[in-house]
C-alpha cells in the first residue's frame, strides 16, 4: 500500500520505517530540509535504538522515501498520516496549530480518496476539526474528493519505539467506517497478527483512549512515588512494599518503580491536557490534578535530600556534585521534563556546583544551559573527580555496576544519593558508602 506520513519526529520516523519494512511504499513529508536531506543520507536524527538501520535498509531499497512537499507525498497515497508535535502551552493546553496546518495542507493537496490518520497525541474532537479543515479547502478547491480521518494513538516507548511499533500489545482504530477499519486492520496485520489486537471504536473514544492510558500510567507512577515517601517516614522499605503488592495479578509490577518522577514528551504533558479539557467542560479532575502535583514534587525530592545532607557542613553552597545521568529515562537522548534539569537548577541555585554525565544527552544539556554552574563531561568517572557526593539520576544500564572502590577512591567523600534505587543498601553500606535512595530510610 502507498503511505504518506507528515512530520519525520520519533512517532511518524519509527511509524514510517516499520511500514516501509513490511513492504509498503512510504513517503515522509517534512518542512525541514536538512532534516529531509539527513534522511535521504541515512542519517537519523533523533536517538532511537535500531531505528537508523530500518531507515536505511528501506530507504536503500526505495519503499521509504523522504521530500518537503506534501502534494509529492500525497501522490498515490491511500493513507495519509499526521504525525507532527502537539507542544504544550503555558497553561497545559495542547497547541494544535501543526495539526491544523497539515489538515490544510491535505485538504489543498489530495488528488483521491485518501484515509486521514490522527497519529500525533490529540484531544478529543481533533479529528473532527481535521475533517472540517480538509472539508474546507476542499470546497475551496471545489473538489468533490471523498476521504475519512481515523483515530490512530500511538503507545510508543522512546527507547523501545521500534519493538512496540512491530509487537503492539493493541492497535487502537477510532473510525465509524466499516470500510477505512478494515483497510487500516490490514495495514496493521503484520504487527498486530492476532486480529483481537485491533481495537476499533468511535473516533472520540480512540482520541481519549490515548490520555487515559498516559494517565492511567502516571498514576501509577505518582502512587507508588507517594508510597515511597510515607514508607521514609514509617520506617517501611518501598521496594518490598513494590514487590508485596505486584505480586497480585491486579496491580501488577510494572510502572511501579519509584524515582525522580515521571518526564519526556508525553506523561507531563498527556496529564496537563486533560486536565485541561475536563476543565475545559467544567470537570475538576481532581485525582490528575494530584497526579501531576505529585510528580512536580517528586522531581526535588532527591535534591531536597542532598540538601539536608549537606547542611551539617555549611550547606550545598560552594560543594561539587557529581551526576550520572541527565536524560529523562534511559535509552534515549531526550531531555524534555527531564528531572535531572530540574535538580540541577535546584542545587545550582543554591550555590552548588554540579558536573555531570550522560551516555548520550550531554550534548544536549550542554546546548540548553546556559545558566553556568553545571559542567557536563563525557566519561563516567570524570564526573566524579574532588566531588562531595555522588547522584545518580537516570538507570543507564552502565551505571548498574560501577566499580564501587574507583567511585570512592575518586570522590572527596563517599556519599551516594540514588535516585532510580539501582543499588543494594547493604552492598553499598559495605564499600563504605553514605547510602541515600528513594523510599527508605538511610540507615543510622
Ligand atoms: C510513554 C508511554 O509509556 C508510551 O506508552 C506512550 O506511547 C508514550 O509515553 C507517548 O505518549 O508517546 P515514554 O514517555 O517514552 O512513553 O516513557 P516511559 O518509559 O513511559 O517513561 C516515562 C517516565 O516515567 C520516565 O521519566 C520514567 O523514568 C518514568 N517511570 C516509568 C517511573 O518513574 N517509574 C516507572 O515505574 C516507569
Amino acid at each position: 500500500m502507498n503511505l504518506c506520513i507528515v512530520g519525520t519526529g520519533y512517532v511518524g520516523l519509527v511509524s514510517a520505517a516499520c511500514f516501509a519494512e513490511t513492504g509498503n511504499n512510504v513517503c515522509c513529508v517534512d518542512v525541514n530540509p536538512d532534516v529531509v536531506k539527513m534522511l535521504e543520507a541515512g542519517h537519523v536524527h533523533i536517538y532511537e535504538p535500531g531505528l537508523e538501520e530500518l531507515v536505511k535498509r528501506n530507504t536503500a531499497q526505495g519503499r521509504l522515501t523522504f521530500t518537503t512537499n506534501i502534494k509529492e507525498g500525497l501522490k498515490n497515497a491511500l493513507f495519509a498520516f499526521i504525525t507532527v508535535g502537539t507542544p504544550s502551552r503555558p497553561d497545559g493546553s495542547c497547541d494544535l496549530s501543526f495539526v491544523h496546518q497539515v489538515a490544510r495542507d491535505i485538504g489543498q493537496n489530495m488528488e483521491d480518496y485518501t484515509i486521514v490518520v490522527d497519529k500525533s497525541t490529540v484531544p478529543v474532537g481533533t479529528a473532527d476539526k481535521v475533517r472540517e479543515l480538509i472539508q474546507e479547502e476542499l470546497a475551496k478547491r471545489g473538489a468533490a474528493l471523498e476521504f475519512d480521518v481515523v483515530s490512530n494513538p500511538e503507545f510508543l516507548k522512546e527507547g523501545d519505539a521500534v519493538s512496540d511499533f512491530m509487537k503492539p500489545d493493541r492497535v487502537v482504530l477510532g473510525t465509524d467506517n466499516v470500510r477505512t477499519a478494515e483497510l487500516m486492520k490490514a495495514l496493521y496485520a503484520p504487527f498486530a497478527r492476532s486480529r483481537e489486537k485491533c481495537i476499533v471504536m468511535g473516533v472520540r473514544s480512540a482520541e481519549m483512549t490515548k490520555y487515559a492510558a498516559n494517565c492511567m500510567l502516571a498514576t501509577k507512577i505518582s502512587f507508588i512515588n507517594e508510597v515511597a515517601n510515607i514508607c521514609e517516614q514509617v520506617g517501611a522499605d518501598v521496594r518490598d512494599v513494590r514487590m508485596g503488592i505486584g505480586s497480585d495479578s491486579r496491580i501488577g509490577y510494572s510502572f511501579i518503580y519509584p524515582g525522580v518522577g515521571y518526564g519526556g514528551s508525553c506523561f507531563p504533558k498527556d496529564v496537563k491536557a486533560l486536565i485541561n479539557t475536563a476543565r475545559q467542560y467544567d470537570y475538576e479532575p481532581q485525582l490528575l490534578a494530584s497526579v501531576d502535583d505529585v510528580n512536580d514534587r517528586q522531581k526535588l525530592v532527591l535534591a531536597r535530600k542532598i540538601e539536608a545532607y549537606f547542611e551539617a557542613q555549611g550547606g550545598v553552597a560552594g560543594k561539587t556534585l557529581a551526576l550520572w545521568g541527565l536524560a529523562f529515562k534511559a535509552n534515549t537522548d531526550d531531555i524534555r521534563e527531564a528531572a535531572a534539569l530540574k535538580i540541577v537548577e535546584y542545587l545550582v541555585g543554591k550555590g552548588m556546583t554540579v558536573r555531570a554525565f550522560d551516555p548520550v544527552a550531554g550534548d544536549n544539556v550542554s546546548k540548553l544551559w546556559t545558566a553556568g554552574g553545571l559542567d557536563v563531561v563525557d566519561e563516567q568517572y570524570a564526573a566524579l573527580d574532588g566531588a562531595h557526593a555522588l547522584a545518580v539520576v537516570t538507570e543507564w544500564n552502565q551505571f548498574r555496576t560501577p566499580d564501587f572502590r574507583r567511585v570512592k577512591k575518586l570522590l572527596r567523600a563517599p556519599v551516594l544519593f540514588d535516585g532510580r534505587n539501582l543499588y543494594s543498601p547493604t552492598l553499598v553500606a559495605e564499600e563504605g558508602f553514605a547510602y541515600f535512595c528513594i523510599g527508605r530510610r538511610a540507615a543510622a
